[in-house]
Order: C-alpha cells, then structure tokens, then sequence
C-alpha cells in the first residue's frame, strides 16, 4: 500500500479534472514586466456549481410534505431528515466535493439578492424535462429561475458564470410517467427521441448563460432499480427497460457531440451513471469497493408489503417499512435512489473508468 489517502484523493481531483474539464492547468507568463522566467502553473477551476434535474441531485427544494423531509430519509447525513433523496448525501454533494466546494444551496432556501457563493441547486425530486406526475417545476421552469437570477435580480455577474459548471441530472422521470400513464412500450421510441430532443435544448440554453461547463448524466440501467427489480427478489435486471435506456444514451451522445462541434471549445460532457452503476452491480476486477455490498440490487429501506413503500406509516403512525442494520453495506436506499454509500462508489467508478480511458 504505497498511496496515503491523500495521494489517492489528490489523484481523483486530477481525474476529475480531466473528466469534467479537459486538461486546464494552464501555464501564463508575465513576460510583459521583463521578468519573463516568473512563470506559474495555475489550476483554473469552477468555483460555482449550478445544478437542474431530479431527485438525483435535489437537496432540499422539494416540498416538506414529501418522502425525503420525513424518516428515515437523512439518517445517515444530516442526520435527520433534510429534504435529500437517500439516507446520506446525493449526487450533487459529492460533486460538489470533488470541486472543492460546498453543496450548493437549494434554491428554495436562498436569501433574497444574496449571492450564494457556491451557486445554486434547482434540481426538484420527481421531475424530469417534461411534465411529470409529480407538481414540482419541471427542467425548463428550473432554468427560468436562474435565468431570472441572472438577469433580473443581477445576483450572478458574467464573471461568476465564467468560473461556473453545471450539473443536469435526468434519471428518467419522464418515463416512469409514461409507463405510469399509458403501460405499454409502444410509442416509446417516440418518447425518447423527444426527451432527448429537449434537454440538448436545456443543456444549450443553460450553456448560453455564460456557464462555461455543463455535465449531463447519462441514464443509469433504469431496469436495475428495485422497483423493476422487486419482482425477482432484487435478482435480475429488467432489460427491455435497459434497452431503452441504451438508446437514449446513444441519442443522447449524439446529441452532445453535435452541441460541441457547434461550440467552440467542449463545452459538454456526459457523466456515464450508466457505466458506473454497471461496474459496482458487476462487481468487477479492480473495483473491489463494490464487493462491499452482499446483493447491490436490494435496497435498505423496504416498505412491509406491496402497498407501502420506504417511510410510509399508516393511520395510527405506525411504522410500515424496514431499514437495513448498515446503511454503508446497500447499494440502493429505497426503490428508486442509492445510499450516500452507493453513490461515493458510482463517483469513484465514473473517475477511475474515466482515468482509464486517458492510459488506454
Ligand atoms: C414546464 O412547465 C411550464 C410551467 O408549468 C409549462 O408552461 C411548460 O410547457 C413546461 N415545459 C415543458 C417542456 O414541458
Ligand atoms: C400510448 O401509446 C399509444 C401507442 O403508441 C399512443 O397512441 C398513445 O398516444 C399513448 N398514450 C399516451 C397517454 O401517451
Ligand atoms: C420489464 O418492463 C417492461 C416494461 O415496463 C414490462 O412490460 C415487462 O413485463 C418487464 N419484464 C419483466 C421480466 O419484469
Ligand atoms: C462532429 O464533428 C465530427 C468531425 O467534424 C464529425 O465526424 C461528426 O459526425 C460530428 N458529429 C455530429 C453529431 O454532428
Ligand atoms: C440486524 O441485526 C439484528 C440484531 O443484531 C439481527 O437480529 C437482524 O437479523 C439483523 N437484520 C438484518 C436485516 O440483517
């Protein structure tokens, strides 16, 4: 064991780095005072992160009537709970770690006229690029209220913009409310050509305000979340869903690629969720983290029954749900989101796969 845990540390910032950014040390020289040897590395980094999407990345904006500001949602952090989607931090969180900076506030809590030094999250759980079951505000609505920020409060300069990266998390809302709404498969097709359509207008329009980096997610294998997975005891994947999810990440890189070739620099990036999860259900080589959890399909809080779901309680406040003995050895949490464990591996897996993809 020859890495302390800081060289391991500093060694993921870097990849993350080259994951999210491209290689941006850059060398300046201030050879115009005639001290032409006084050059300097420095590591131009985003200091603000701006964040859209669902409950993959919503910290606290949905409404305290939901899931997430009830038990034994938080548990593990803050430790009660807080308005997150897990029993610890999201996805959100840990980017935000990996830039150096705290967690965005969630937009609901900022304070009139105050910028907030770390940006702002306006991601809202159950939401997705179109109208969703859920009443929350959907993708485009989200990206009204920054803009609304930016130009009519004046709260973000062009400057803050410049040393911004976004995060647009899409998880699927969407098309759980068709499935919800109308069933079948047929149409589907249709349906994803159009999602897909519309958030490579969101990431453009989000890409306009000045934000200099916009990370999107790609899809994570939908048909491995317990939900779909219940039916067999948490055993196996359901891989029509996957394939869906295949071809909207294919679209998806399509479109991405056309954004950067219309841009002038590469200004767009996928976050491979799907990959990431893929590896720690795998369990492969060379990421032994995930040997960590016995089945990763099964999630820790399980509601008792097929009426009752993770925090429900029923008329008399009786708890009608079980949590596992150690949140840290689930993958997922509840039906649809992983534990804070399971996304620091799913973040460790996108760095290492994307370190690699730099040697090969
Ligand atoms: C998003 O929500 C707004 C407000 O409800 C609505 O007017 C708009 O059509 C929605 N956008 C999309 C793309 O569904
Ligand atoms: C359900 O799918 C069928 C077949 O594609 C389509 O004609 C119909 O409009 C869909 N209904 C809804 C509510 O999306
Ligand atoms: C997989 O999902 C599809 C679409 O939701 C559903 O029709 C099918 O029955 C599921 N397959 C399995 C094996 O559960
Ligand atoms: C992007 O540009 C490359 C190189 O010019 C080209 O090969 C590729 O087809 C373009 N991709 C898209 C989606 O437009
Ligand atoms: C949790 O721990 C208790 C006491 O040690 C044990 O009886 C129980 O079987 C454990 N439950 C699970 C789900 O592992």
């Amino acid at each position: 064991m020859g890495k302390t845990r800081k060289q391991v540390f500093l060694f993921q910032l870097l990849s993350f780095w080259v994951l999210m950014t491209g290689i941006k040390v850059v060398q300046s020289s201030s050879s115009h005072h005639h001290n032409g040897h006084h050059r300097r590395l420095h590591l131009l980094g985003p200091t603000k992160l701006f964040v859209f999407g669902d409950s993959y990345a919503d910290t606290g904006n949905n409404p305290k009537s939901e899931k997430p500001w009830h038990e034994p949602y938080g548990i593990t952090f803050p430790g009660k709970p807080a308005g997150r989607w897990s029993d610890g931090r999201v996805l959100t969180d840990y980017i935000g770690s990996l830039i150096g900076i705290k967690s965005p506030i969630p937009y609901r809590r900022r304070k009139f006229g105050a910028k907030q030094r770390h940006g702002m999250n306006f991601a809202y759980g159950g939401t997705g690029v179109f109208d969703t079951l859920s009443l929350n505000p959907n993708m485009t609505t989200q990206i009204d209220y920054f803009q609304q920020l930016i130009h009519d409060n004046g709260v973000y300069t062009k400057l803050d913009l410049d040393s911004s990266i976004a995060l647009v998390s899409l998880a699927g809302n969407d098309y759980s409310t068709y499935f919800a709404r109308n069933g079948t498969e047929e149409g589907l097709p249709d349906l994803v050509r159009s999602v897909v359509k519309q958030l490579a207008l969101n990431l453009k329009r989000i890409h306009e305000t000045g934000v200099k980096i916009v990370v999107v997610t790609a899809l994570q294998p939908v048909g491995c979340l317990p939900y779909l997975t219940a039916s067999s005891s948490f055993q196996r994947c359901n891989e029509s869903r996957n394939a869906a999810v295949k071809f909207h990440n294919h679209l998806l890189h399509q479109a991405v690629e056309k954004l950067n070739n219309e841009s002038t620099v590469a200004a767009y990036k996928i976050l491979d969720l799907y990959s990431a999860f893929m590896s720690v259900f795998e369990r492969q080589k060379g990421h032994p983290e995930s040997l960590k959890f016995d089945n990763p399909l099964k999630p820790c809080c399980i509601g008792i029954g097929v009426s009752y779901s993770c925090g429900s309680i029923d008329e008399s406040k009786v708890k009608k749900y079980t949590i596992c003995n150690n949140t840290e050895t689930a993958f997922f949490w509840d039906l649809f989101h992983p534990t804070q464990e399971g996304w620091n591996v799913v973040l460790r897996s996108a760095l290492q796969s994307s370190l690699h993809s730099l040697y090969s």
